[in-house]
């Protein structure tokens, strides 16, 4: 479905600063089709600073980026808020990036199922556990296929079992051709990754 080994998400010589703090200097980093990369890093390296300006939420004083502004299709993200609407239910959250690309909505009861949640899909935000709106949010973010998947911290919060429902749906995405990249703490996401990266000292290093 998408083209392995071209590079859906890249950073090239970014820098950003922040309240005259420079966190990102000079940060390159490529990850293509299929791959599954996580990125590691201490609390505060700026690893939700580069996910922000990959995914245009924010953008660079310098250098460039991928995919930047875009559809949820061409880039689907899991922000460390989650970003759920509190208005909509779990389900109606989950649906909204195919309704958004006028695609048939399906597919969403499985997924909730799948991620141990398959219960709640009537239920608002507000009317389930952070954990429970984290696994909604992930399946709002892989629901399309999109090319590039940027999760911060997606497992933060789940227990060991749903954690690894959410790994297992990851890996699966990847190998269906989406890039995926993950900020994480967590090693077993690093054990199912294809590269480890780290952020430290405002760059990134292979581990
Ligand atoms: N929008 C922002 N405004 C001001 N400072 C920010 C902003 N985003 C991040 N920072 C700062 O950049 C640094 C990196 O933060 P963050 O990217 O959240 O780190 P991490 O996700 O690796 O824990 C922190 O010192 C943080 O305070
Ligand atoms: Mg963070």
């Amino acid at each position: 479905m998408h083209p392995a080994g071209r590079v859906v998400i890249r950073a090239a010589g970014v820098h950003r600063r922040f309240g005259g703090v420079s966190v990102l200097r000079g940060v390159d980093l490529a990850v293509s089709a299929g791959e599954f990369v996580t990125l590691s890093g201490p609390s505060g390296s700026g690893k939700t600073a580069l996910l922000s300006l990959l995914c245009g939420f924010d953008f660079p004083d310098s250098g460039s980026v991928l995919p930047g502004p875009a559809s949820w299709t061409d880039c689907a993200v899991l922000p460390q808020s989650l970003g759920l609407a509190t208005e909509l239910t779990l389900e109606e959250n989950v649906a909204l990036p195919l309704r958004l690309a006028g695609r048939e909505v399906s597919g969403v009861s499985a997924l909730l199922a799948e991620l141990g949640i398959g219960e709640l899909g009537s239920r608002y935000p507000g009317q389930v556990s952070f954990g429970q709106q984290q696994r909604a949010a992930l399946a709002r973010a892989v629901v399309a296929r999109p090319a590039a998947l940027l999760a911060d911290e997606p497992t933060a919060h789940l227990d060991a079992e749903s954690a690894e429902a959410a790994i297992r749906l990851l890996r699966r995405l990847a190998d269906d051709g989406t890039a995926v990249l993950i900020a994480t703490h967590h090693d077993a996401v690093h054990a199912v990754a294809d590269r480890v990266l780290v952020l430290a000292d405002g760059q990134v290093q292979a581990a």
